[in-house]
């Protein structure tokens, strides 16, 4: 019995499997290494000392998705896949409603055909809007600003819909907060395509002497320093929320919801300190206007998810920025290195 994780050598998957993996799970990865590499499989194997099984297919293929269903026996599904930047969904909305919801429909609806009953879905802290306080709780209304988000609040009301009518079906959806921070060997890690549009791996590709200085999108919020408050948490306790949240499943809980934050809020100065002191470097940047559909303050009560999964945040904030400082710097180049 496996479990299959989607989207598995992309960044928070690729360390999800490999502590799947450590604790004697059957794997099997589906990825269409569009924002990863084949390197990252190799990597597992390595880290892990098994080679979890690969199928390189998009899922919107559904034929060959099906396929996996009919070669394995599959409990589980771990699903990460899904096209994930922000401003990107605004200019290309079509692309990121076919993508994220056509892949996950053909995912449930592989399901039921299959009778796999336990599934695990990725959600985003931006399903909160605009929080009206922080810290956020899972039953805060729901709304969202841009494609992105909107993907995933459908998804989430497709998962709350369905699993009214089929009690037998366990759904885990994680709302994460801000993912940063590495595996302590440095050999996995983030690699965003091009630019990067998030703030750690844009510190990261600064303090490598790839991006001449960080623009801080904004210092007039009404925070601490009047930059950007957000809850970072490292991505070796997001994996671990998985692997908690995978055996409520299998105690039948039906849908469960939780956060995933650490509930402690840093603002974007805040991170330029904490990552120089990190790697021992001044970060340079500037202060520029606010970024378009930007908050002032994110983060999370994440008492619910300690209290049922018996899941906490480990990692602190040095910790997060030593891991990715570590990961950036003996990497350069991501995978190509
Ligand atoms: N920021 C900068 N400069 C940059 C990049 C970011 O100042 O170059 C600031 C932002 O204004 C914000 C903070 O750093 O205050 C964090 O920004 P990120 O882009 O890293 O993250 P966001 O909180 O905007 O978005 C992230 C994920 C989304 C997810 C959201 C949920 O990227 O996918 O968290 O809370 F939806």
């Amino acid at each position: 019995m496996a479990v299959l994780v989607t989207g598995g050598a992309g960044y928070i998957g690729s360390h999800t499997v490999i502590q799947l993996l450590n604790s004697n799970e059957d794997v099997i990865i589906v990825d269409d290494l569009s924002n990863s590499s084949i390197k990252v499989i190799d990597r597992i194997e390595e880290l892990s000392g098994k080679r979890p099984k690969f199928y390189e297919i998009n899922i919107l293929e559904e034929n060959k998705f099906k396929k996996i269903f009919e070669e394995n026996e599959i409990e589980s599904i771990i699903h990460f896949a899904g096209f994930k930047a922000v401003g990107e969904s605004v200019n290309k909305p079509l692309a990121y409603y076919t993508n994220n919801l056509v892949s996950t429909l053909i995912i449930l609806n592989t399901m039921k055909e299959y009778n796999v009953k336990n599934f695990v879905f990725s959600s985003s802290a931006t399903v909160y809007g605009d929080p009206k306080s922080c810290p956020i709780l899972e039953d805060f209304p729901l709304s969202t600003t841009n494609p992105y988000g909107t993907t995933k609040l459908m998804i989430e009301n497709i998962l709350r819909d369905i699993c009214k009518t089929d009690k037998k079906l366990n759904v885990g959806i994680l709302r994460y907060f801000n993912p940063v921070g590495a595996h302590k060997s440095g050999r996995i890690g983030e690699e965003p395509n091009g630019i990067p549009n998030n703030l750690m791996p844009y510190i990261t590709k600064v303090a490598i002497g790839k991006l001449e200085k960080l623009s801080i999108f904004g210092d007039d919020y009404a925070t601490h320093d009047g930059t950007g408050v957000r809850d970072y948490i490292h991505v070796e306790d997001l994996a671990a929320g998985h692997l908690k949240t995978l055996t409520k499943l299998r105690n039948n809980s039906g849908l469960v919801t939780y956060n995933l934050g650490t509930g402690k809020g840093y603002s974007v100065l805040d991170m330029v300190k904490a990552f120089s002191k990190a790697c021992g470097k001044e970060i340079p940047y500037s202060i520029v206007g606010r970024r378009a559909g930007d908050i002032a303050m994110c983060y999370a009560d994440s008492n619910k998810a300690k209290k049922e999964l018996g899941w906490e945040a480990k990692y602190d904030l040095d910790r997060m920025c030593e891991d990715s400082w570590r990961w950036q710097s003996n990497n350069p180049n991501g995978y190509e290195d």
